[in-house]
């Protein structure tokens, strides 16, 4: 499904407190979301979660079908996750949150 890139900017105020995405990001609580798609989860230089970087020698790559599953519950999806963050419920905010961070993901 096709996500809308300007709702996306909006719905990424909800990352905001932990996240930077763009020109310049760094970690700051979280890990900096440029280049995420294609990315083996948990590789970033930043001091994850065990179970995040399990996650990810385990195989889990970051795609649009798999960041909308850790963004719908993130405790479920990656059990001892530390992102302490409730989740989107709403699809379409997934989708377009999605399509907002795709463009820092150059292919
Ligand atoms: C990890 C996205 C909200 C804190 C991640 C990762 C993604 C992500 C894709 C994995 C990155 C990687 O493997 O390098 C988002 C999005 C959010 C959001 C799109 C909003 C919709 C938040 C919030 C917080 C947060 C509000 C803080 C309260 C973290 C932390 C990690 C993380 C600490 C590392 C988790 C771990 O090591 O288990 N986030 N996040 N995130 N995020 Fe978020």
């Amino acid at each position: 499904a096709e996500g809308d890139v300007e709702s996306g900017e909006k719905v990424f105020k909800k990352c905001k407190a932990c996240h930077m995405v763009g020109e310049g990001a760094k970690s700051r609580v979280g890990p900096a979301l440029n280049d995420i798609f294609g990315m083996v989860a948990g590789t970033q230089d930043f001091k994850y979660s065990k179970a995040l970087v399990a996650k990810g020698e385990e195989g889990l790559v970051w795609t649009e079908e798999t960041v909308g599953e850790y963004l719908e519950k993130p405790r479920a999806y990656i059990k001892g996750t530390k992102m302490s963050f409730a989740g989107l419920k709403k699809e379409e905010d997934r989708e377009d949150v999605i399509a907002y961070l795709m463009q820092f993901s150059p292919d």
